[in-house]
């Protein structure tokens, strides 16, 4: 992790500014440094945990200034509306060469198209491209998809009984799929599902993770799927 940019350490500091678990993972990493370098890491990263909202405004500034909105830095993209369409860039795609940029898209594609047949119109369509990035002159593998606006699911909390019947066909449809592809919808991240104002639910993180890459986040969404498959029992 010693390698990433500055921008990229902001970014992954506000990622976890929501993960107590995750902010333990740095500390632990930051541990093998010398004590200098672990006095400065821990303290940007403590300064970001703290600001988060601060944080977010000075890294969204050069989007900002082109006239454009970050929705959100997620684990993996930059999430920026323009008008009624997001785009999320893949962060990690703008230092590939075209071949891997390529083979990103199909990744990214066979993925989505899974969630697509196994949650059908709860998955929010999503076409991946390989386009120019809207800030500098390079390419980028970037996300298409249309601007939903919905109420995140809070997993805290115990969801109304009008929401039950939903949260349960999304779970057992979202557990079929692992059990054939052995790939698992991202319920772990938080605001990647929701409602949205009619009250359907609605994915817009369409890409499931592989169960295979194991981990806290593959128990922890498949314990969430299973608890809410039997909601509506
Ligand atoms: N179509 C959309 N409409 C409204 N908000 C969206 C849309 N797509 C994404 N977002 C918001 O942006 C956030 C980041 O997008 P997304 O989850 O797809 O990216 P990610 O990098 O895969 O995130 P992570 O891996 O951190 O879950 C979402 O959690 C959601 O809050
Ligand atoms: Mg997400």
């Amino acid at each position: 992790m010693s390698n990433l940019t500055p921008y990229e350490h902001a970014i992954r500091a506000l990622v976890y500014a929501e993960s107590p678990e995750k902010q333990q993972r740095v500390l632990a990493e930051n541990a093998q440094k010398s004590p200098l370098a672990r006095l400065v890491h821990n303290g940007a990263y403590g300064f970001i945990y703290r600001y988060p909202e601060l944080t977010m405004h000075i890294l969204a500034k050069p989007y900002r200034d082109q006239g454009l909105e970050v929705i959100a830095f997620g684990r993996n993209s930059t999430a920026i509306r323009d008008g009624e369409t997001v785009l999320k860039i893949a962060r990690a795609s703008e230092r590939m060469p075209a071949p891997e940029q390529r083979k990103l898209v199909d990744e990214l594609t066979y993925r989505h198209d899974a969630s697509m047949t196994y949650l059908g119109a709860m998955c929010i369509d999503q076409k991946f491209e390989v386009i120019e990035h809207p800030l500098h002159n390079t390419t980028v593998v970037a996300g298409v998809q249309s601007f939903v606006d919905f109420e995140p699911f809070d997993s805290h909390a115990w969801p109304a009984a009008d929401k039950r019947p939903s949260l349960s066909d999304f779970a057992e449809k979202s557990l079929v799929m692992e059990a054939e592809t052995h790939l698992m919808t991202d319920v772990s991240g938080t605001n990647n599902f929701g409602f949205d104002n009619d009250d359907n639910l609605v994915l817009v993180d369409t890409i499931p993770m592989k169960s295979s890459d194991g981990g806290p986040s593959i128990d922890m969404a498949r314990r969430m799927l299973n608890e809410m498959a039997v909601l509506a029992r």
